[in-house]
């Protein structure tokens, strides 16, 4: 059985619940709570399936998370093994101080073709499908990036936009960019959006890059995938405890540069649903008990791919 409309219909149902859970707490400045109840529902929601998943990426490991972490076995069981990657809540600074971006997210691929990534930080690049394989890379120089992009994009660099993770550890980037007169979108937070926004022209950004979550690396990373666009990751382990976890996990160059394809392959499903409006998808409406969500899907199947902005009405 591969990963059918039917499990995509399931999948949605997934985030658009958790996404439902929290957002009593948005605006409560409570990002505790708000992170707990959409990890709950989520993981209630994956065990109703009729599945056999582990979760690769997932709240933590077991000693810190005590659900969906890492290697936790869910689903109520059939002849589907899949692997899932998680983030009930991207944003939790959004949902607590109602601020747009927040959503609830999730992909899923048939056993052994999703990443298993320790929950340490990561060097990402993402661009769209339109720029050449070779024109940028996680190990340019940025200036050669920003040309080759100015290039293939036939755009001048002052009209280049890059998306970054607005950080203290970013400043050297910053301000060659800002030297270069390339233009920024400086995100507080959500950096799973901030990479999605190289699919598609009407966001108006041509690079993303920078350090944020490698978990969020990898949700990133499945949904380009089904747009076809290019990813390239590398986790930074700081510390002996990110060096033995990775290790424990089976990677053995620390160092390595991940191509998509060495993090997500084959069929694929990614459900992204807005709790707080952003520039992906639309907040949670609710009247009269009734909730419509929004959700941004992908499907990249083995001869499709199938991008749909979904709205369900669910009654609580
Ligand atoms: P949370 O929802 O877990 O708070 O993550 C938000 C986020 O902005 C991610 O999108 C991003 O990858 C990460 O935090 C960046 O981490 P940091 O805030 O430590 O720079």
């Amino acid at each position: 059985m591969s990963l059918n409309k039917e499990l995509i219909d399931k999948i949605i149902t997934v985030t658009s619940r958790a996404a439902i859970s929290c957002h009593k707490f948005v605006g409560k400045n409570d990002k505790n709570n708000a992170d707990r109840a959409a990890t709950d529902t989520m993981r209630n929601e994956i065990n109703k399936l009729k599945i056999n998943g582990e979760v690769v990426i997932g709240e933590g490991e077991l000693d810190e998370a005590p659900m969906l972490f890492i290697g936790e076995k869910l689903g109520a069981g059939g002849n589907l093994d899949i692997d899932i990657a998680v983030d009930p809540l991207e944003g939790t600074n959004f949902v607590a101080k109602n601020l747009p971006g927040a959503l609830s997210v999730i992909s899923i691929a048939e056993k052994g073709n999703l990443f298993n990534a320790p929950e340490t930080y990561m060097d990402k690049l993402a661009v769209s499908n339109k720029v050449p394989n070779d024109a940028t890379d996680l190990d340019f120089p940025l200036e050669k990036n920003i040309k080759n992009l100015s290039d293939s994009l036939n755009k001048d660099i002052k009209d280049i936009n890059v998306c970054l993770l607005n950080r203290p550890r970013h400043i050297k980037i910053i301000d060659e960019l800002k030297q270069m007169n390339v233009k920024m979108k400086l995100i507080s937070d959500g950096d799973v959006s901030g990479a999605l926004m190289v699919t598609d022209e009407k966001y108006n950004v041509d690079l993303f890059l920078g350090i944020g979550g490698g978990p969020e690396g990898v949700l990133a990373a499945s949904a380009l995938d089904a747009y076809g666009c290019k990813f390239q990751g590398r986790f930074i382990f700081n510390s002996d405890r990110d060096i033995s976890r990775a290790k424990q996990m089976g990677i053995k160059d620390l160092k390595k540069k991940y191509n998509l394809k060495e993090i997500i392959r084959g069929d694929s499903i990614f459900c992204a649903t807005g709790i707080t409006s952003g520039d992906l998808v639309d907040g949670i409406d609710v009247k009269d008990n009734m909730y419509t969500t929004q959700t941004l899907v992908t499907h990249k199947g083995s001869n499709m791919c199938n991008i749909v902005i979904r709205e369900d009405t669910i009654k609580t």
